[in-house]
């Protein structure tokens, strides 16, 4: 059952824990996020697509015992995952819908905040996706967004053909599946569209060396998904192990300079 709602990144053991460092990569950034938004205690947040759950986790602690975390994931492994740290630390304040975004009824719940952080770019139909967001909202709820606006600015200096090669496949895997990388390009139209007011939006883009910590989430992301492109027959095994080796090569330089996909971070109240 959760292979067939596995989507293309997968959700098994190495994805969760990769999802674990990439959250403990970007935590400083979304914490100073969710404070300009201005999530604190006692709100209602919805974490939209929240994948293990690590995100949820910190969004409960900020919003405390009197605030509540509604957290909706269509991955059977994924929703299990947010239980148990759920449970491990002792939240009673979030409640996990194991859904569809696209192809379900949401709960009618309404929330003051909104997060999805890299959901939209895997949705089939992301105008559904904002109209129930939407719809989630209380009047002035707010709709936080991370998703890349250019995937492609992810490249090596030097030039690193391999790894280019890799972020070409791995577009073409998102879009193969209708998704669409890119997607933080038209969101702030759709959030027009369907009623919002555009607050605030801000690019982040890392540059970092091989001996940061910033580094082993791009790094991370290249060695599972490899072996993810490699079992869904995508990819060859010389292409993987040439995509490998050409990282390894770059790491053992030093004075290699990675700079990450754009992201997008898009803050947006309901009108
Ligand atoms: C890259 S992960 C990001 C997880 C989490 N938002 C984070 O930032 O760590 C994408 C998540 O979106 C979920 N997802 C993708 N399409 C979905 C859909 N149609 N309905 C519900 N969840 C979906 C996947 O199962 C996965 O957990």
């Amino acid at each position: 059952m959760s292979q067939n709602k596995d989507y293309i990144l997968g959700t098994n053991n190495e994805e969760s824990k990769r999802l674990g460092l990439q959250h403990n990569v970007w935590k400083p950034y979304v914490l100073d996020c969710w404070q300009r938004a201005g999530i604190t205690t006692g709100h209602k947040v919805v974490d939209i697509g929240a994948g293990p759950g690590f995100a949820t986790i910190d969004l409960a602690e900020m919003v405390g015992e009197t605030g509540e975390i509604y957290s909706i994931e269509r991955s059977v492994n994924f929703t299990k995952s947010i239980m148990k740290l759920s449970s491990d630390r002792n939240h009673n304040n979030i409640k996990v819908f194991e859904l569809d975004l696209i192809k379900d009824d949401l709960p009618e719940f309404k929330a003051d905040f909104t997060w999805c952080r890299w959901v939209a770019c895997f949705v089939s139909d992301p105008q559904k996706l904002i109209r129930k967001i939407g719809n989630m909202l209380n009047k002035s709820g707010v709709s936080i967004f991370f998703e890349y606006s250019d995937y492609s600015t992810w490249r090596l200096a030097p030039q690193n053909i391999a790894v280019e090669s890799f972020v070409t496949e791995v577009m073409k895997s998102w879009r193969d599946t209708g998704g669409e990388p890119d997607i933080a390009l038209i969101l702030p139209t759709l959030l027009i569209n369907f009623g919002f007011r555009i607050s605030s939006v801000k690019p982040h883009v890392f540059c970092v060396r091989p001996n940061e910590f910033i580094w082993q989430w791009p790094s991370s992301f290249i060695e599972t998904n490899l072996n993810r492109l490699l079992e869904l027959g995508k990819v060859t095994i010389e292409w993987t192990m040439n995509v490998k080796n050409e990282l390894k090569k770059a790491e053992n330089n030093p004075n290699t300079y990675m700079i990450t996909p754009m992201v997008l971070e898009i803050i947006a109240e309901k009108k």
